[in-house]
């Protein structure tokens, strides 16, 4: 059932203070001048009747778009233009504004693509042509009917009334360009508006051709619903209407609470769906958001009952961490460091539970803070955010182990600043003491050198690390060369 939450307020006479504005003035006098209508349209007059902020303005003109582009380009000095032929559009700058114009179209789409045909029409073609009645609205720039709303389709009512509706019947629209069922849901998620319930039984019939448009395209809508308020939302719609199976199946498996011997789990696709909200409160990173839609996605790959636990999800996080890849590659998100924060912390999200469990201790909490370097704040973020317990008092006792185990972190890391850590001693300090070329036993002196810093062995201290690299050394059958006692050599850089 969907749920109307927009809290807009309409405000018509916001159209008023447009033509007082340098660039539609432009647009108004060339109108005028060169006999070519002019409006402007889309997302730009939807938002300016809600109050939204727009930084970009879409116009459209009876007739050659491009080089009406230009002129008014050339009367506010705002060249260059950038000219895109193939879809006969031509964009400027003016001050921060993105300014495109477009000649009016008639449309009509291929089946298997979406490159449209277009033959020159009037502004009620081209906003037939578009994706809803909302995103339709046109402001008549032109003499007589300056600043007045071009609303053909009853945009201005479903702005009103909170919904998408699509200009022509929504099979037409959403086959045109099946990318519009994504905005659909985008909108929807955004603005707190339902889908007109017709145009969600079309978006149900037509799902399936979303195969036709690219990774790209999808992951970019889909990053704009995970960037909202409450991006469950979205994803309910998502998967309701069809979609998700299409592009992300792994979530759906999320699915379900299945019950054995009188054990049942919880329902993984909800669970994370509230992980993901309660991060959103707490943080607008998109990859912190997508580190709480992956954290628990091999729990599907990983589910077993044995009478003695129950259900158990045993190695979810290091499997989950390994499908990262995987679904980045297929939906063509960023392969790079945004990536691998996202494995760290699907990795890593359940280490802070179990250091909130016992008395934790000083080394323990070191090496949480080596692991996790930077990325600590964010882990102890998805970390509360996957309290999702029903129990209150269960809840309360988590969150008050975490604000202890954050305050542990605080105090170990002013103490001996492990989350940064620098060994004391390079690869380059171990074959010069030694003697030796590149080998094995170098790694294997680092790491009893790493240990004992983050067990508290012995400090994070240059002198300190030296002497147990000698010991580690002889101990493992290497003498030190002569002379390498004391005094300690400066620190080379590797
Ligand atoms: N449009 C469309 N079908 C699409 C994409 C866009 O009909 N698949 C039309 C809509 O009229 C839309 C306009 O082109 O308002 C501009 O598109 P875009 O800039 O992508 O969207 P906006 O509505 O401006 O919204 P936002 O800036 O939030 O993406």
């Amino acid at each position: 059932m969907q749920q109307r939450t927009h809290s807009f307020t309409l405000d018509t006479s916001r159209l008023d203070g447009v033509l007082d504005q340098p660039l539609f003035r432009a647009v108004a006098w060339e109108a005028k001048a060169q006999g070519v209508p002019a409006f402007a349209i889309g997302g730009y007059v939807r938002d300016l009747i809600l109050g939204r902020p727009c930084k970009d303005i879409d116009f459209v003109v009876e007739g050659d778009g491009m080089a009406f582009a230009q002129t008014v380009a050339k009367r506010l000095k705002a060249e260059p233009v950038h000219v895109f032929k193939n879809f006969g559009t031509a964009m400027f700058m003016f001050g921060d504004v993105q300014v495109e114009f477009v000649g009016a179209r008639k449309e009509s789409y291929t089946r298997d693509s979406r490159k449209p045909e277009v033959e020159p029409g009037t502004i009620k073609d081209d906003q037939e042509r578009r994706d809803f009645t909302i995103n339709a609205l046109a402001i008549s720039l032109n003499e007589g009917s300056a600043g007045a709303l071009v609303d053909p389709f009853g945009g201005l009512l479903d702005l009103d009334r909170g919904i998408l509706r699509t200009p022509l019947g929504p099979d037409i629209t959403y086959s045109d360009d099946p990318l519009r069922m994504m905005r659909a849901v985008r909108f929807a998620t955004q603005l707190g508006f339902i889908i007109d319930p017709p145009s969600f039984e079309a978006i149900k019939r037509n799902a399936e051709r979303l195969n036709i448009i690219s990774a790209e395209r999808i992951h970019t809508e889909l990053n704009k619903i995970i960037l909202t308020k409450k991006p469950s939302v979205g994803f309910i719609l998502l998967r309701d209407c069809g979609l998700l199976e299409r592009f992300f199946p792994e979530f759906l498996e999320l699915q379900g609470a299945e019950e054995k011997d009188g054990i049942g789990h919880k329902d993984n696709f909800y669970h994370t769906l509230q992980v993901l909200d309660n991060v959103c409160a707490k943080s607008d990173d998109l990859w912190l958001r997508w580190a709480a839609i992956l954290h628990d996605i091999a729990k599907p790959k990983t589910k077993r009952f044995d009478p003695a636990h129950g259900w158990t999800f045993h190695g979810h996080e290091d499997k989950g961490a390994r499908m990262v890849p995987q679904i980045f590659r297929r939906l063509k998100l960023p392969l790079d460091e945004q990536m691998r924060f996202v494995q760290d912390l699907v990795a890593m999200h359940l280490r802070p539970i179990s250091l909130t469990k016992e008395e934790v201790t000083d080394s323990a909490v070191r090496r949480l803070l080596f692991d996790a370097g930077n990325n600590i704040e964010a882990l102890m973020i998805l970390c509360r955010a996957d309290i999702t317990s029903k129990n209150e008092k269960k809840k309360e006792r988590y969150l008050r182990n975490y604000e202890l185990l954050i305050h542990k972190l605080a105090e170990v890391e002013q103490k001996d600043q492990v989350r940064n850590f620098q060994p004391p001693i390079t690869g380059q300090d171990v074959m010069t003491a030694f003697g030796i070329e590149p080998c094995k036993l170098i790694g294997d002196i680092k790491i009893v050198i790493k240990d004992a810093i983050l067990d508290g062995v012995i400090q994070n201290d240059r002198a300190q690390a030296w002497q147990l690299m000698l010991d580690t050394g002889r101990k493992l059958g290497k003498e030190p060369l002569a002379g390498m006692e004391a005094p300690i050599p400066a620190s080379v850089a590797e």
